[in-house]
């Protein structure tokens, strides 16, 4: 998608026939889109009277703008009208839709459908207000995704089963990649009711990921500037402790929003995410740039593995996943030996990790992370090299082996 119109620096459109349109069916939501569409720049002259239906038919006939709000509250059938809107506009067109439903599936039908945003009525400016920055936002980081942040990585974190150590690798890879190879990495915590982002660094999680979840147009570099938790020079930090009665249901503008603004500001972004919530929210996954998947060699987390693998390639086929087996214990002490554990899965397991509860142990007392605590362990010699990997850092990854390429060799140092 590549807008075609003129952009001020602003990030506002210059006043053009072509930049909006709103085609609209009640007199508040006309007078509410026509004042907050002034507010932006853009011809109140360019809200027209008729829903979709009539959306469909004027544009048939003319260029459509790069921002078009449609009202399909009259409409019976909105999937197949916002089909027929999709074939008469241009495929740089960003389209904000409002209705009267308030339906989660709807909703979800219509973002799948590439709708930037629905909006249900009554209409609100500020919610206006706020979909149409991040409308905005979004034509911008379309061009400059390609350009700006291509190397910039978005790297998701999954525990195949609760316990299995996915935090513990989130934080440590976080910070290595921070504080090692200097990258400029910011750890996203999406456990936001028990997540151990902050806490494992002995820090207070603030109320910035809060903030950015609640009130994504307000999300720029600046707001993460402010919001993040800065634990070092290079590492960031967003994360929560939302109250057990918060429904902390993730809204996909805000997540892809949120992302795209970390992506511009650092260059890597490591997700902490709890299986439930990339199962219930698919459209994570495809925000990520790689997928790693933790285990332990159990048999159940070898059925888990494998059902995450499946429902992660039908959500995201071209997702590269690589599997993390950690907590692994010596010879006989595993459930299931490693190698059959690589059989059944169908999939290498690309590093594997020792359980060491003296080494886990020290890093909880001390408030730090396994990496720092306890360096030259044999588990901070295993996150070491997938923290190298992900970063690049070609000398290191010579060390990237698996476990019985590692028993043949005798061991690293
Ligand atoms: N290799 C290891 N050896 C020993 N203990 C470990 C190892 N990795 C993690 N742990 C410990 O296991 C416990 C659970 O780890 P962690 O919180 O990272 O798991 P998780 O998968 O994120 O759990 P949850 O499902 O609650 O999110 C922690 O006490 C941690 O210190
Ligand atoms: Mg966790």
């Amino acid at each position: 998608m590549s807008p075609t119109l003129e952009k001020s620096s602003s990030g506002k459109s210059n006043m053009s026939e072509d930049v909006f349109a709103a085609f609209l069916c009640d007199e508040t939501t006309l007078k509410t889109v026509a004042k907050v569409a002034k507010e932006n720049g853009w011809s109140p002259d360019r809200v027209h009277e008729g829903g979709v239906n009539n959306a469909v038919k004027t544009l048939a006939g003319s260029a459509s703008p790069q921002y078009l709000i449609v009202d399909i509250s009259e409409s019976l059938d909105p999937h197949k009208d916002m089909g027929s809107l999709a074939e008469v506009c241009k495929p740089g067109t960003i389209v904000i839709a409002i209705g009267a439903v308030n339906d989660v599936k709807l909703y979800r039908d219509l973002l799948t459908a590439g709708v930037q945003d629905y909006i249900v009525k009554p209409l609100v400016p500020e919610v206006l207000r706020d979909a149409i920055k991040i409308a905005i936002n979004a034509s911008e980081e379309e061009v400059e995704t390609e350009t700006v942040t291509s190397h910039h990585k978005a790297i998701g974190i999954i525990g195949v089963r609760g316990g299995v150590g996915a935090s513990t690798i989130a934080t440590n890879t976080a910070w290595l990649m921070s504080n090692k190879f200097e990258h400029k990495t910011a750890l996203l915590d999406l456990d936001l009711q028990f997540g151990t982002g902050a806490l494992a660094f002995d820090l207070e999680p603030g109320r910035g990921l809060t903030d950015a979840l609640a009130n994504p147009g307000r999300v720029d570099s600046l707001f993460i500037e402010r919001a993040t938790v800065k634990y070092e020079e290079h590492l960031s930090i967003l994360s929560a402790e939302a109250p057990l009665s918060e429904n902390t249901s993730l809204d996909p503008q805000a997540i892809h929003h949120l992302l795209s603004e970390l992506r511009r500001n650092f260059e890597n972004i490591i997700i902490d995410l709890p299986r439930g919530m990339a199962t219930s929210n698919p459209f994570v996954l495809k925000e990520l740039n790689e997928l790693i998947l933790v285990t332990d060699l159990s048999l159940v987390a070898a059925r888990d593995t494998i059902r995450l693998i499946s429902f992660v390639k039908k959500q995201t086929p071209k997702l590269k996943i690589s599997i993390v087996a950690n907590k692994a214990e010596t010879g006989e002490f595993n459930e299931v030996n490693p190698q059959d554990f690589a059989r059944s899965i169908e999939e290498d397991l690309t590093w594997t990790i020792p359980l060491d509860r003296k080494t886990a142990l020290q890093a909880t007392k001390l408030g730090q992370c396994i990496s720092q605590s306890s360096p030259r362990s044999k588990v901070a010699a295993e996150l070491n090299s997938l923290a190298s990997f992900y970063c690049d850092v070609t000398e290191v990854v010579e060390q990237k082996k698996g476990f019985f390429d590692m028993l043949k060799k005798g061991g690293k140092s």
